[in-house]
């Protein structure tokens, strides 16, 4: 797996399907992310309260695996929406991604258009939708490129459509590993995006959000488990968790989140919801 190129680069090397197995460890514990969302808000309630007619049209933007919704089936969405059809529209710049996401794809969301694109390449043709959301999604995009790539989704929701972003804060372990794992090993890499960049985008793009925090802490026993973990959570494979530990910033960064039990990573994670203006 290349471990060179930028953060984007390196990010779309592992959405891949020889990135599978770093997936997989990696939800090991990002599932709880999922679990978090989902019970945060009446995410039934958001989209019955954006629908025109029998339908809310959906646009998941970096669609990834597609955790998220399968996650709200998982809790019952379908139920919860009765006859609602919800119509979902896959962006992402990985036809990995946009595959996996289909595939675990089920009532009440139908598939609409696939979109093989960045955030920041979304066509001006994609537009109207009822909701559009991006749970965990924006990490990957330059904070020089936020801005554009918000423009875009804001302006692809129709006036009065209902958006939501959840990202991680710059307090929250995602930020603060990519920030230590930079100064450590990548000190050219480019900087994850922030929560709190996110919200700045979102207030030039013309809509105020309301932000909603949200803590929880991540663990797991295991040390390949962890490894594998803190490897995605970079895009970088080619680090030991060994080395990780007795490094510089990475180091000291571990040695405060170790315990009897392996290690415990909190998240402080950011819900930010809004109505598009007419
Ligand atoms: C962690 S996943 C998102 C998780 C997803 N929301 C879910 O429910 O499972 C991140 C995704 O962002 C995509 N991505 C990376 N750079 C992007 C960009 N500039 N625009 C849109 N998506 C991007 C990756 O290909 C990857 O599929």
């Amino acid at each position: 797996m290349p471990q060179q190129g930028t953060t984007e680069e390196r990010s779309l090397a592992h959405w891949a399907e020889e990135g599978r197995a770093g997936m997989e460890a990696f939800y090991a514990l990002a599932v709880e992310d999922y679990r978090q969302i989902v019970a945060a808000r009446d995410w039934a309630a958001d989209l019955r309260g954006h629908a025109r007619g029998a339908a809310t049209t959906v646009l998941d933007v970096a669609c990834g695996s597609g955790k998220f919704p399968a996650e709200l089936q998982r809790r019952g969405l379908a139920d919860a929406v009765g006859d609602l059809r919800v119509e979902i529209d896959l962006l992402d710049p990985s036809p990995f991604s946009i595959a996996e996401a289909r595939s675990v794809l089920a009532a009440p969301f139908t598939v609409g258009a696939e979109h093989e694109c960045r955030i920041q390449d979304l066509p001006d043709d994609a537009g109207g939708f009822d909701v559009a959301w991006a749970t965990h999604a924006l990490y990957a995009v330059p904070p020089a490129e936020i801005g554009a790539g918000i423009a875009r989704m804001v302006a692809a929701q129709r006036p009065g459509g209902f958006g939501a972003i959840v990202h991680a804060s710059a307090d929250s372990h995602y930020l603060r590993f990519a920030e230590a794992y930079r100064a450590t090993f990548a000190p050219d890499a480019v900087p994850f995006t922030t929560a709190e960049q996110v919200r700045e985008a979102l207030v030039g793009a013309g809509v105020e959000p309301a932000v909603a925090p949200i803590h929880y802490d991540v663990g797991h026993p295991d040390r390949a488990v962890i490894e594998g973990f803190l490897q995605r959570c970079v895009f970088d494979d080619s680090v030991s968790l060994d080395r990780m530990e007795s490094e510089g910033a990475v180091g000291e960064y571990l040695a405060g989140r170790r315990n009897d039990d392996g290690y415990r990573f909190t998240q402080v994670v950011h819900v930010l919801t809004w109505e598009r203006p007419a």
